[in-house]
């Protein structure tokens, strides 16, 4: 089931974060899309979001999750490795035909 949540700052929407609780090929979770409005980036909005998302990944129950990223942005790889996830699977084509990276994090708390 796609769940859709947004950042609001003093009345104004300034993240995006998208999550499908089982992907219907593999049955794991995945972050859809996280995007943080550029005056509201470099605060730590993204991070809390992802956090947020690992968080209900956990309650529900799952011990691994999965995002995919555009192979040539290096910007957002760079942040989603900070936060430990993965790469696994490189130049992989999504729906528009286009280069991304699958990356994949254990949510199991060390
Ligand atoms: C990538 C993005 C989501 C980051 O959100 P943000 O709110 O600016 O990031 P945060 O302030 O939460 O940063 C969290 C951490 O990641 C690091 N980080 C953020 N962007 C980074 C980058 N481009 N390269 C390296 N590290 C980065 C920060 O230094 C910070 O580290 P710290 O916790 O040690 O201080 C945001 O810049 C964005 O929306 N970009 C455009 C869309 C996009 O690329 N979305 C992701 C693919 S779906």
């Amino acid at each position: 089931m796609p769940v859709e949540l947004a950042r609001v700052d003093q009345g104004a929407a300034v993240a995006l974060l998208s999550v499908l609780t089982r992907h219907p090929q593999d049955g794991l979770p995945w972050i859809m899309e996280l995007i943080v409005h550029g005056k509201a980036q470099g605060r730590g909005i993204g991070k809390s979001l992802a956090a947020l998302a690992e968080d209900r990944f956990r309650a529900m129950g799952a011990e691994r999750a999965r995002l995919c990223t555009f192979e040539q942005m290096s910007s957002s790889r760079e942040f989603w490795s900070a936060l430990g996830w993965r790469a696994i699977r490189h130049n992989t084509r999504n729906e528009n035909g286009q280069s991304v990276m699958v990356m994949e994090k254990s949510l199991v708390l060390a």
